[in-house]
Order: structure tokens, then sequence, then C-alpha cells
């Protein structure tokens, strides 16, 4: 019986690619539960990781939520607040409870001490 011999490959095959799908649905299914933790992997890029900013822009971690949640919904007013650059076109994308979610998780961080709060205008650049 040599065809046989070919079943536990395509079985591991079969398995294999069952693997894969899992792990490829993954990600959507946290998207969402609106898990906060994942979507504020959006904003470290520019906010720092943990929105603790080690830059010119404002650090959001250990902010009052109401005062974060409060301006993540202001940028998505029209006009957005004067002077905003992008903020706008970021947090059209997220629904109010998303950015209630947003504000409550990154008000929870413990704000970096060593590093003050950059702010965005007039810093020299
Ligand atoms: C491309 C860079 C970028 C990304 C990504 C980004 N931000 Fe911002 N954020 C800024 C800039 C720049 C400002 C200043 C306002 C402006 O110019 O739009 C700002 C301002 C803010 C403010 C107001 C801070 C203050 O004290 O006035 C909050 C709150 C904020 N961002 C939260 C977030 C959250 C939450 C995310 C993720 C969903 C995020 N940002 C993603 C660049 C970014």
């Amino acid at each position: 019986m040599k065809t046989n011999r070919n079943f536990p490959a395509a079985r591991a095959l079969g398995v294999l690619i069952g693997s894969i799908a899992t792990l490829a649905c993954a990600p959507a299914a946290h998207a969402q539960q609106r898990d906060a933790s994942v979507l504020a992997g959006a904003c470290f890029n520019c906010h720092g990781t943990d929105g603790r900013s080690p830059g010119s822009i404002v650090s959001i971690a250990g902010r009052p939520e109401l005062e974060l949640a409060t301006k993540l919904k202001a940028f998505k007013s029209e006009p957005p607040p004067a002077g905003t650059t992008i903020m706008n076109r970021i947090a059209r994308g997220y629904s109010d409870a998303d950015l209630e979610a947003l504000a409550a998780y990154f008000s929870g961080i413990k704000a970096a001490s060593a590093a003050p709060r950059a702010k965005v205008k007039g810093d020299g650049k």
C-alpha cells in the first residue's frame, strides 16, 4: 500500500492550513471586542509607546480621562479645533465609544515622570 504513506503528510498539511486560517482570523476577532489596548497600538507611533512621548508630540499617558475624551471627540467636529494638523483625520476613523475607550485606556497608564509634557505648538520646530 504505497499510497497510504502519503496520508500523514496530507493530514499534517490540513492541520497546518487550519492553523493558519485560525491565526489570520484572531486579530479581527480582537478588534470586534473593542479591546482598547489593540486600538491604542495605532497611537504609539506618534504619541510614544503607551502614550509616553519621547519627542515633540504631546504625551497622552496619565492625562484625565474626560480631558482626553473631550479632545478626541472635538477632533471629529467640522471644522476641527484651530491648529489641528492630523488628529481630525485619525479621530474620524473611530466611533465615540472607541474614543472613550481609548481615553480611559491612556488615562489609566502612569505618565512618565522624567519626560516633561511636550508641546506640539511653539516648541521652536
Ligand atoms: C500621525 C501621528 C499621530 C497619530 C497616529 C496619533 N496622533 Fe494624536 N496627535 C498628533 C498630533 C500632531 C497632535 C496635535 C493635534 C494635531 O495637530 O492634530 C495630536 C493630539 C492628540 C490629542 C490631544 C492632546 C492635547 O493635549 O491636546 C489626543 C488626546 C490624541 N492626539 C490622542 C491620540 C490617540 C488616542 C491616537 C490613536 C487612536 C492618536 N492620537 C494617534 C499626532 C498623532
